[in-house]
């Protein structure tokens, strides 16, 4: 799709595949979308899918699959052990990643708590570029803390730095010092760091990254989920591997991990997850694991047909033409809305078009979750479903005061090949309403927090009623849609 130039000058994002199958979708009157983000407790997770017309909650498992994906399905072969799909699954990651061994587990979370399990133990450490939810819950949960590391420019929401999700190397360095080497579990690069906006690291940083965890003996893991985002980065944004093929770029990043983990339901576009190494003393250790908590070693959980789908979406990610959608929707997407003067996350990422709440809505205070509050503003308007990330989507401090997250995001994840330029440009025409009107916008307090991953099941309600307010008034501007 990247290599089409317009005779216009225009630059539209063209695809370079076709829709054969489709599914209905329903668009809310506002009267009933304030009653079923009401019912939701004002929160995204929770509300019904049949009252969302464009769900851009996430990308994890709705991505789309393609023709050679669904007839890989009907080959699978099923058993408990000895599966010859694992085994061409297996041979897969060998080929695309050079790594020796595949552990199965049923999503990435699932290999999160398996690494954490194996490598965490009470008053570990572990630094990051950045964390993500799930990881850093299941670190916690073994007894050990996360240190970020990352650079300056990882929080600067706009920026025209092209890799803020790099490490820190200096902040590394200090961090291995303070705690001594001997606490260091293990050092975790993510690729395509998802909650500052899908954010792609550097391969000349990753190098300088293993450098270092090499010179302390400390093991570096990826996590991988993110990864189609980070090459397709990598390709377009790093001068020296301009001219590698996406395959080779993916195969040095893998050399320089010790591990690496992904989350099946965001790389490969299947659902799924697995860790691999080629180091024999992890495999091993991390192998423990795998029956007790996911299944047997040749299926992880998963089931043998999205095994067979997560191969070729292996495979396919290779391709850039594939891996250039999402980044390229997301870039026109945050260009538009940056053209109006509507705050985003910019560069833009991969994942998604990240609003910036903290300026979007800069009446409301942390405390009043502007995220969350303009996430359930935007299904309002809308219908359309996007995900907080922000101090909602952290956990309190053990003394149970709140911990405000660096960043108010709401994210509008594009999942791979699913969406149209038409659906993207209504998204953007009623952020814009949104924005004119962002002054009725009030905050949140919770009704029922749970104690962990609050952001799943939390249940919130406004501090006014805002949400009557800017109901009649979209009303009046727009009509019932
Ligand atoms: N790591 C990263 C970077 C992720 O983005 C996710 C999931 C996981 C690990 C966990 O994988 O969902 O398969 O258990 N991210 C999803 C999201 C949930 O919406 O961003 P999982």
């Amino acid at each position: 799709m990247n290599k089409v130039r317009f005779y216009s000058g225009e630059a539209i994002p063209v695809e370079m595949h076709k829709v054969r199958i489709v599914q209905k979708l329903s668009l809310l009157t506002i009267g009933e979308r304030l009653t079923a983000i009401q019912m939701a407790g004002n929160n995204t997770f929770l509300l019904r899918n049949r009252d969302v017309y464009l769900d851009m909650l996430t990308d994890s498992g709705v991505n789309a699959m393609s023709d050679r994906q669904l007839a890989a399905m009907m080959e699978a072969d099923d058993s408990y052990a000895g599966s010859e799909t694992f085994a061409k699954l297996e041979a897969k990651c060998t080929e695309l990643f050079g790594t020796k061994y595949f552990l199965p587990a049923h999503q990435g979370r699932a290999c999160e708590h398996i690494l954490a399990k194996a490598f965490v133990t009470p008053g570990s450490v572990v630094p990051m570029n950045y964390h993500f939810t799930t990881t850093k819950a299941h670190i916690t949960l073994c007894g050990g803390s996360v240190v970020e590391t990352p650079i300056d420019e990882a929080y600067q929401i706009a920026s025209t730095y092209p890799f803020k999700g790099n490490m820190g190397i200096d902040k590394l360095r200090r961090a291995v010092e303070e705690h001594g080497a001997g606490r260091i579990a293990f050092v975790r690069m993510e690729a395509g760091t998802n909650l500052i906006g899908g954010q792609p690291f550097s391969l000349g940083n990753l190098e300088q990254v293993k450098a270092l965890c090499d010179q302390f003996g400390i093991p570096l893991i990826l996590d991988a989920s993110l990864l189609a985002d980070n090459l397709y980065f990598i390709k377009e944004r790093e001068e020296k591997y301009k001219d590698w093929s996406v395959s080779k770029i993916a195969r040095r990043i893998c050399a320089l991990s010790d591990i690496i983990y992904f989350s099946g339901r965001k790389l490969g576009c299947a659902r799924g997850g697995g860790i691999m190494t080629s180091n024999e003393e992890y495999y091993q250790k991390l192998r423990e694991f795998i029956p007790l908590y996911e299944g047997f070693l040749t299926y992880g959980g998963m089931s043998v047909r999205e095994m067979e789908a997560m191969a070729v979406g292996l495979e396919e990610t290779m391709e850039l033409d594939m891996i250039s959608h999402g980044p390229q929707f997301i870039a026109y997407m945050a260009g538009e809305l940056e053209k109006r003067g509507i705050p985003v996350v910019t560069p833009p990422g991969g994942l998604g078009c990240h609003l910036d709440a903290m300026a979007f809505v800069d009446h409301l205070p942390q405390e009043q979750y502007p995220a969350g509050a303009l996430a359930a503003a935007l299904y309002l308007a809308s219908g359309v479903r996007g995900m907080e990330r922000g101090t909602l989507s952290e956990q309190r401090e053990p003394d149970g005061s709140e911990r405000l997250a660096d960043m108010e995001l709401l994210r509008l994840a594009l999942p791979r090949r699913v969406f149209t330029l038409s659906q993207v440009k209504y998204t953007v025409d009623r952020i814009c309403w949104l924005y004119e009107n962002r002054r009725l916008i009030g905050g949140l307090k919770f009704v029922e927090e749970p104690a962990t991953l609050r952001f799943f099941f939390g249940r919130l309600a406004p501090l006014s009623d805002w949400q009557e307010k800017l109901a009649a008034k979209y009303r009046a501007d727009l009509g019932e849609y």
